[in-house]
Parts: C-alpha cells; sequence; structure tokens
C-alpha cells in the first residue's frame, strides 16, 4: 500500500515538467493586468492618435500603421472607441486561442503520445512570446493580438494535455494531490507575472514586451526536460498495446515496485475500452452512457469559471478600488498569495477530506462571501469601514474557490472518464471551460457598469445553483480507479447515490 504513494525522483519530474504548461497559462492570465496603462499609451502613439499633429494628416506612421482621426483636443481619451477594442482584443485573444486549440486535445494527445504531443506544442508558445517580446519592432497591437492568440492556443492544448498526462502518471492513491498541482502552477504563474508587472520591476514603459514573453523561458525549460520523461503507461498499453513498453515507463515511474497490480488495473481498462470503441466528441453527447458524466464534466466546469473567480483575477485592481482600498495594486498582489498559499493547502486537503466535499464547501464559502462583498460595497457610502469588510470577503472569496472549485475541475474530468472517451471528454470540458472564461472576461465589465455594488449578486445567484447540482450530481472520485468510477455512471443513477453502492460493491469484492 505505501508503494502505491511513493514518489519516485521520475514521477516527481514528470509532474514537475508537465505542470510547467499550467504556468504559463497562470502567468499569461495574469500579466496583462498591471501594464494596462503603460501598454494603451504605446497602442496610443503606435496608432497615431498621439502625437496630436499627425492626427490631421491621415499618413502611415513609421510601422506602417495608418493614424485614426481624433478629436481637436489631441488627448489620449480622444479616441477611448479604438484604444478599448485593441485592448480588449489583447486581452482576450488569449482566451479565443485556447477555446479553439482545447477540441484538438484529444486528437493531438492520441495520435503523438503524451510527452511528443506536449513538446510539440511548445512552438506554438515560443512562437508567442517571441511576437509579444518583439512587439516594439513592428505594429505593436496586432504582435501582442498575434502573440496572444498563438500562447492562447498552447495553453489550450497545454490544459488538455497536461492533466492527462498526469493523472495517468499518478498512482491512485496520490492522483488527488499531484492533480491539484496544476492549480498550483497556474496560480504561481499568477502571482510572478502580478509581482513581475510592477512598476518598478518590468511593469514600465521599456520593459513590457520583456514582461510579457517571458513565459517563453517556461516553454524552453519544458521543452528540455520532456526529453527526460517517460511517456504515460497507460497510454503505452492501452493505446498502443506495448506491453513491454508499458512496464518499463511504470518501473521508472514507481520505482522498484512490482508493475503488476497497475498492468492489471489497465489491462481492464482496456478491456473495457475494447468494447467501448474509440467514442467521439458527437458520441459523447449522443450516448446515454456517458450523458452523466458529461454534465457533470461541463458543469464542474462551468461553476468553475461562473463562480466569478476571473472577474477578481481580470478586475480586482479595479474592483478594490471601487471598495475604497488604499494601495489596490498591493491589494492585488494580496490576493495573488493567498490564493498561492490556499492552494498549496488543498493540495494536502485534497486527498484526505475527498473532492466531492471540498467542492461543496467551496462553493458555499465563496457564496457568502459574495454576500459579504456585496453588503460591504452596497454600504461603503454610509460607513467607510465597509472598505474593510470587502476586502476580507473578496480575500475569503480567493481561499473558498482555491478549497476546491479551483483545483478539482483540472483533474477530476479525467478521473470521470475511462480510456475511450477521456481526450473527448477532456477536449470538450476544456472548451467549455475556456468559453466561460472568454464570457466572464470580456462581459464582467459591463455588467459591473450596469448593477455597480449588486453585481456579485449574479455570481452568488449562480454559486447557489452550482452547490445545489454538485450536491446531487458529483460523484466522490477519491480512491476510486477510473474502471470503478466509469461503473458509477452506467448505473445512470443519481452519481452521488451510486457512490454508496460502489462501496458496497467494493467491500463485496474484497471480501
Ligand atoms: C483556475 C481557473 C483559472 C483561474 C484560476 C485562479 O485555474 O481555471 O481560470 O484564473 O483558477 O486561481
Amino acid at each position: 500500500m505505501q508503494a502505491e504513494k511513493h514518489l519516485t525522483g521520475t514521477l516527481v519530474l514528470s509532474v514537475f515538467t508537465a505542470v510547467l504548461g499550467f504556468f504559463q497559462y497562470g502567468y499569461s492570465l495574469g500579466v496583462i493586468n498591471a501594464p494596462q496603462k503603460v501598454i494603451e499609451a504605446h497602442y496610443s502613439r503606435v496608432l497615431g492618435i498621439v502625437p496630436p499633429d499627425r492626427h490631421a494628416t491621415g499618413a502611415a506612421g513609421e510601422d506602417g500603421t495608418v493614424p485614426i482621426p481624433a478629436d481637436t483636443s489631441g488627448d489620449l481619451a480622444a479616441s477611448p472607441h479604438v484604444l478599448t477594442m485593441y485592448w480588449s482584443l489583447s486581452v482576450s485573444m488569449f482566451a479565443v486561442g485556447g477555446m479553439v486549440s482545447s477540441f484538438t486535445v484529444g486528437w493531438i494527445g492520441d495520435r503523438l503520445g503524451r510527452v511528443k504531443a506536449m513538446l510539440v506544442v511548445n512552438v506554438l508558445s515560443i512562437t508567442g512570446n517571441l511576437l509579444m517580446g518583439l512587439a516594439k519592432f513592428g505594429p505593436s497591437h496586432m504582435l501582442i493580438i498575434a502573440g496572444r492568440a498563438v500562447t492562447g492556443l498552447y495553453c489550450g492544448l497545454s490544459s488538455g494535455l497536461v492533466p492527462m498526462y498526469v493523472s495517468e502518471v499518478s498512482p491512485t492513491a496520490l492522483r488527488g494531490a499531484l492533480g491539484t498541482l496544476h492549480q498550483l502552477a497556474i496560480v504561481t504563474g499568477i502571482l510572478i507575472s502580478q509581482v513581475l508587472g510592477l512598476d518598478f520591476l518590468l511593469g514600465n514603459d521599456e520593459m513590457w514586451p520583456l514582461l510579457l514573453g517571458l513565459s517563453g523561458v517556461a516553454a524552453l525549460l519544458q521543452f528540455f526536460l520532456l526529453l527526460l520523461c517517460p511517456e504515460s503507461p497507460r497510454y503505452l498499453y492501452i493505446k498502443l498495446g506495448k506491453v513491454e513498453e508499458a512496464k518499463k515507463s511504470l518501473k521508472r515511474l514507481r520505482g522498484n515496485c512490482d508493475p503488476m497490480k497497475e498492468i492489471a488495473e489497465m489491462e481492464k481498462e482496456k478491456q473495457e475500452a475494447a468494447s467501448e470503441k474509440k467514442v467521439s466528441i458527437r458520441q459523447l453527447f449522443t450516448s446515454s452512457k456517458y450523458r452523466q458524466a458529461v454534465i457533470v464534466a461541463l458543469m464542474v466546469q462551468i461553476s468553475q469559471q461562473f463562480s466569478g473567480i476571473n472577474a477578481i483575477f481580470y478586475y480586482s485592481t479595479n474592483i478594490f478600488e471601487r471598495a475604497g482600498v488604499d494601495q489596490p495594486v498591493y491589494a492585488t498582489i494580496g490576493v495573488g498569495v493567498v490564493n498561492t498559499v490556499f492552494t498549496v493547502i488543498s493540495v494536502f486537503l485534497v486527498e484526505k477530506a475527498g473532492r466531492r466535499s471540498l467542492f461543496l464547501a467551496g462553493l458555499m464559502g465563496m457564496l457568502i462571501s459574495a454576500m459579504a462583498m456585496t453588503v460591504g460595497l452596497v454600504l461603503l457610502s454610509q460607513f467607510t469601514w465597509m472598505s474593510y469588510v470587502s476586502m476580507v470577503a473578496i480575500f475569503l472569496f480567493v481561499i473558498f474557490f482555491e478549497v476546491g472549485p479551483g483545483p478539482i475541475p483540472w483533474f477530476i474530468v479525467a478521473e470521470l472518464f475511462s480510456q475511450g472517451p477521456r481526450p473527448a471528454a477532456i477536449a470538450v470540458a476544456g472548451f467549455c471551460n475556456w468559453a466561460c472564461n472568454f464570457i466572464v472576461g470580456m462581459c464582467f465589465q459591463y455588467i459591473a457598469d450596469l448593477c455597480g455594488p449588486y453585481v456579485f449578486v449574479i455570481f452568488a445567484a449562480l454559486l447557489l445553483v452550482f452547490f445545489l447540482f454538485a450536491y446531487f450530481k458529483v460523484p466522490e472520485t477519491k480512491g476510486k480507479s477510473f474502471e470503478e468510477i466509469a461503473a458509477v455512471f452506467r448505473r445512470k443513477k443519481f452519481p452521488a447515490k451510486a457512490m454508496i453502492e460502489l462501496e458496497d460493491l467494493r467491500g463485496s469484492e474484497e471480501a
């Protein structure tokens, strides 16, 4: 039993290398927030909004861009719509890239194998980061938008390939804890980008291209480290039928323990997969066999994104400002720190408390925090100390997110499906996550302007719906083999209840 929890050097290296992909995701997500003002100022120069004397001529600028007409004041605010449009595109093309590529995850992962696929897609990351890093040498706005899109393509692929690989190389007993590392890598990426984005570090007029392009270094590191990582034994055994290679890979990952128990488990899964045939995305939705699991997989993604977490990560400085906080930039970094600390805590919690309970507790905590935040914002005009209430509520909101709704969706999808439908399910869930992320990123500012201090009431209502859904439909997957989890859904009952039956089933098997 202990051997199942054994962490070998190779396992650590493989998981670390894989989650470097998620680090880049977090970095790209957080990096665009802090340098907004300096980059916008640069855009307006490139676009010819300043200097004012170029307005009237309409001639192309040095870098080939045509200046746009502005009003006579020559103020930067003269063409806010154009600037806002380019800025919104710079922010959101990342999620668009992610949405598009997440659909191809299953195909690439199966075609090339997990390791080679992660290796190849790094080309996208390096290209995207180069485009942004060299943005000052061309039409910057275009290069950044293109760079964000290409980096998004990388992150979309990586957000599917990495959980696939990590769940397949991890021993069952450590799958949750190692799965939580995805989230840890994301939040570390966010935090580092927030800190480097301070204006006295890289968030200034000279250094911002370096700030934007810096995650290319992680891509290079991942590229070289992947050359040392073993291919997923599950992929080798189940997809390719290479028994000896699968054993070799397992030995590297597990050290000296006997691989036969896991091989037997894989064999079971393989037979299952053979009887299922290959499952396409369309079949995933049309076959009643997968319906329950697909709904759960999609709903956990929707819950994660529509909980409103990225409203905080994209717009925290603005929210803190509205809440009357003195130093909003540092409060934002505070959020990054709290976010990281509680993700670390949840790495340890997840194998003790189980996914389902943490997910439920997290949603409920977020719901209460969202309401407290609303009270703080609404009553701010009457009591200045309400700014502390809002600030504490925002911190608690993030803490509860990291307890469950943050990390769990990233690995639970791989746990909910057996080998046959897994790649298609991961692709669909990834797409759903990215699409919801995009929607929140695009719409939050408009809704916030419309609803004022009541904006988080919308998230509170959604959180209630997600809580009820999770209570009735999300099963506990802790400590269960993929095969056992698939069996629960095959019974087409409410999975949460079916899990109790599963315990009975396992009990009678053991007897
Ligand atoms: C999760 C979400 C991501 C969010 C992050 C915040 O990983 O998928 O969108 O920004 O958590 O910690």
